[in-house]
């Protein structure tokens, strides 16, 4: 029989392409969705890569009614908690809107999971929990210092989870703490949707190589770092959603409260990313060499062994794989969800430099 998974933030940047690869898996993803940083079409999308339209619930994951609705409609057996907001400076500015939508937006979930009786569920956290870093790679058991209330949004929620599994150890709840999400599906057709001007650097440097922006600035080129620049893990959307599909048939039936780093356990500077963008897509990327960004760290990248040994997962996608496939998703959608220039059938990324 298949298994039914409720994706909440499921048409986002990461959601959508963790659709995919449960669908590739055999499960069949619900879901449910506010779009408040999403956008619908994004379904559409969904349906013409797994071949058939996913299903989907319009409505916010703080309203208790709603949750309750969809638990009794539907025979779900795991959920994967997306739905959230992401982005660091408008938790400085907006805290209480990061808490409730974040913290009790997971409190009011696992309550009706807890009244369904569904006790298996996988939780996106953030690499941004341990702060700055005492080393790299930075293990799980790290010391946690979350410096915005984004990063402290998370770390409640781990918290709170880990003692919901105290008090149920019936549970299963994996907690996945991503480091920098990067790339698209390989088809072109979903990606990531920034709106205005991205803050961060991939969806910068593909907006300046379509002549969106006239120039990457680079936050600081007077790190300890080997060239200055900012070292960082960034790992392929696609095998961060297949780290979800791992982590969902770990917890199948094996109560216990996991968390994991989903990396490559690989550091890139900046200037390593702009100097791989230009070899796989060809595109010359002009940039300015600027100040530091204030708040920003020198170097980090995460040990992704225990993910490895527990769930068997392993990044395989590598950085110009990433470059080349957040530019192919670019390229065809200049202005994301809202245009499209044309399907294209799956690539390799390395052989994009030459098919453009
Ligand atoms: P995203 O903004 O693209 O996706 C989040 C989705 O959740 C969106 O579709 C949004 O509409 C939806 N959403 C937000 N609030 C909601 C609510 N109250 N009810 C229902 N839906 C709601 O972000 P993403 O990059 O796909 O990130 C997904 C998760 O991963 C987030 O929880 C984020 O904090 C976490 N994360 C992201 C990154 C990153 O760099 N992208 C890094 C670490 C962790
Ligand atoms: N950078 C530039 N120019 C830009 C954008 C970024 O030089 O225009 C540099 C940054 O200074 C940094 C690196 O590129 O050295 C990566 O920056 P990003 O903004 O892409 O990513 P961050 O590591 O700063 O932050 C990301 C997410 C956060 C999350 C954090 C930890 O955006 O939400 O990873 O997981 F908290």
């Amino acid at each position: 029989m298949t298994r039914t998974v409720l994706v909440t933030g499921g048409a986002g940047f990461i959601g959508s392409h963790a659709c995919v690869a449960l669908a590739a898996a055999g499960y069949e993803p619900l879901i449910l969705d506010n779009f408040c940083n999403s956008d619908v079409r994004v379904i559409e999308r969904l349906s013409e890569i797994i071949g058939k339209a996913p299903a989907f619930v319009e409505g916010d994951v703080r309203d208790k009614v709603l949750l309750h609705k969809v638990f009794r409609e539907h025979e779900i057996d795991a959920v994967i908690h997306f739905a959230g907001l992401k982005a660091v400076g408008d938790s400085v500015a907006h805290p209480l809107h990061y808490y409730d939508t974040n913290v009790s937006g997971t409190v009011v979930l696992a309550a009706e999971m807890q009244r369904a009786g569904v006790k298996t569920l996988v939780f996106s956290s953030s690499a941004t929990v341990y702060g700055e870093p005492e080393c790299s790679p930075i293990p799980e058991g790290a010391d946690c210092r979350p410096e915005s209330p984004y990063g402290r949004s998370k770390h409640m929620v781990e918290q709170m989870l880990t003692d919901l599994h105290r008090s149920q150890p019936d549970w299963n709840v994996i907690v996945l703490r991503y480091f920098n999400p990067v790339g698209a599906h390989e088809s072109g057709l979903i990606g990531e949707q920034p709106r205005g001007k991205p803050n961060n650097l991939m969806p910068y440097l593909c907006q300046v190589a379509t002549g969106e922006r006239q120039s990457l600035q680079v936050h600081g080129s007077d790190y300890a770092t080997p060239d200055g620049t900012g070292v960082r893990d960034y790992v392929h959307v696609m095998d961060l959603a297949e780290g979800h599909v791992a982590a969902v048939k770990h917890a199948g039936g094996r109560p216990g409260l996991l968390t994991l780093n989903l990396g490559t356990g690989q550091g890139y500077s900046v200037m390593d990313v702009i100097n791989e963008f230009e070899r796989a897509t060809g595109q010359p990327i002009a940039r300015q060499l600027g100040p530091r960004r204030p708040g920003d760290v020198a170097a980090y990248w995460g040990d992704p062994a225990r993910a490895h040994k527990l769930l068997g997962w392993k990044a395989r996608r590598g950085l110009a794989e990433m470059c080349a496939d957040s530019w192919r998703w670019q390229r065809r959608n200049p202005a994301g969800y809202a245009s499209r220039l044309g399907v294209e059938v799956a690539h390799s990324g390395i052989e994009l430099a030459q098919e453009l």
